[in-house]
């Protein structure tokens, strides 16, 4: 066991956590205004390899790892949350193209994505009646001929206005339930493909989460991302790994919100002191780091079994599920530490609390991820 990071990944984090500091902390109020994430800083990420952390150089990718990856997401994370979901879904697409895509879909989509040449990928899985039950989905696509022809709509779709490249989840065969879905890989602009609103949020409102209409729109044979009928695993196993990327981002907004909260108390004077010297507040710090580190060793391992090539479905799972659960209960308590500072908008802890809420909801909610542990559990996978 070692708990050291190697040289290369400490070498990503600090390159993750300058950019942060440099470019997105400064703009993150904005962006939350705004609704608008600069294109111009996802590009600066690819070139610093942010959007192939975990993909093989031969592809364009930095090749550093599913540890690097998880390093790197905290700190963008703690910079702007909204840049790093944009930075989650489009590492976690170049890696589903890497691992089911076939030789021509690789070379085709994946130097694009890492290069910055797509702003982003999309992961459009979710429907208007199918979110935590994606095999509940009504999207199709028959085969016509040569072509596949599909027809269905999306919900909540993260950067689809400007991705640049979809994996498109549909059901080859309506009867097979989650084993009749196939995943496909759709070019932004293919005709009968519509973006449609960007929905108004709570937080991370600089990531455009879009609903989408699909309308008699053909694809190619080639389009085709693995098998018929495998894209609900395909699903599954991208989730698994986009876990990580959301637990490791949780934890990032937890240590912006309680970053702040701890220097203010060392600053805000009550009863002719700090606050930072009542054990009330110590207790807050004390508890907020403690439950931190250990939900970022929790994701750690997870990421760690990962980049062994070992099953990690219950690992990710339990490092989202305490890692979001933790971040959420940080920001509220950072919150608190600033008393009536804390809830308006001039103070970042307002902004740090909105921005955390989703984690425990996109991804797979905690409830999905609770069901998914036990599972496992039940299952025999534990040690
Ligand atoms: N890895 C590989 N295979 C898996 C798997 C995994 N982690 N999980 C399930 N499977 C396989 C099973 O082995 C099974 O295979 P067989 O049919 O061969 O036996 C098959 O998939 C079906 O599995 P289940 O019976 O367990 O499926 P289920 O319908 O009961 O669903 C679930 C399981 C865990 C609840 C799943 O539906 C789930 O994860 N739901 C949440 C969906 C979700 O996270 N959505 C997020 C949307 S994307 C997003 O938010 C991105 C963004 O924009 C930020």
């Amino acid at each position: 066991m070692d708990f050291f990071p190697t040289e290369e990944q400490k070498m990503v984090q600090q390159m993750a956590r300058d950019f942060a500091e440099k470019e997105l902390k400064p703009r993150a109020a904005e962006v939350d205004a705004t609704r608008r994430l600069p294109l111009s800083v996802l590009k600066a990420m690819a070139d610093l390899g942010m959007m192939g952390i975990n993909i093989p150089t031969e592809y364009g990718g930095s090749q550093s790892g599913v540890v690097s990856y998880s390093l790197a997401m905290t700190e963008i994370g703690k910079g702007c949350p909204s840049t790093a979901v944009t930075m989650a879904v489009t590492n976690m697409v170049a890696e589903v193209i890497t691992a089911f895509g076939s030789e021509e879909q690789r070379a085709k989509h994946i130097p694009r994505i890492c290069g910055g040449e797509y702003p982003s990928g999309a992961f459009a899985l979710t429907e208007s009646t199918a979110g935590s039950d994606p095999s509940a989905m009504k999207s199709v696509a028959e085969r016509w001929g040569d072509e596949y022809v599909l027809n269905g709509s999306k919900t909540f779709i993260t950067s689809a206005e400007f991705a640049g490249v979809f994996v498109f989840w549909a059901k080859t065969d309506k009867n097979a339930g989650g084993g009749g879905i196939s995943a496909f890989l759709v070019e932004q602009g293919t005709p009968g493909f519509k973006i449609g609103r960007n929905e108004e949020k709570m937080g991370q409102r600089g990531s455009p989460t879009n609903e989408m209409a699909i309308e008699d729109c053909r694809l190619p044979r080639n389009a085709l991302l693995g098998q018929e009928g495998e894209g609900f695993k395909i699903a599954m196993m991208a989730l698994d790994g986009g876990r990580i990327g959301i637990g490791s981002l949780a934890v990032g907004i937890g240590l912006a919100a309680i970053d702040y909260a701890t220097d203010y108390a060392k600053n805000r004077i009550q009863f002719g002191k700090p606050i930072s010297s009542f054990q009330a507040i110590q207790g807050m710090i004390a508890d907020s780091f403690t439950e931190l580190e250990a939900a970022r060793l929790m994701v750690l391992r997870a990421a760690y079994l990962k980049e062994k090539g070992v099953r990690f479905t219950r690992e990710a799972s339990m490092g989202k599920l305490l890692a979001t659960e933790t971040a959420n209960r940080v920001c509220y308590r950072a919150l608190q530490m600033l008393g009536g500072y804390g809830y308006i908008k001039e103070y970042p802890v307002e902004r740090n609390a909105r921005d955390c809420r989703v984690t425990t909801l996109y991804e797979g909610t905690s409830e999905i991820q609770r069901l998914v542990i036990a599972r496992e559990i039940l299952g025999g996978n534990y040690v």
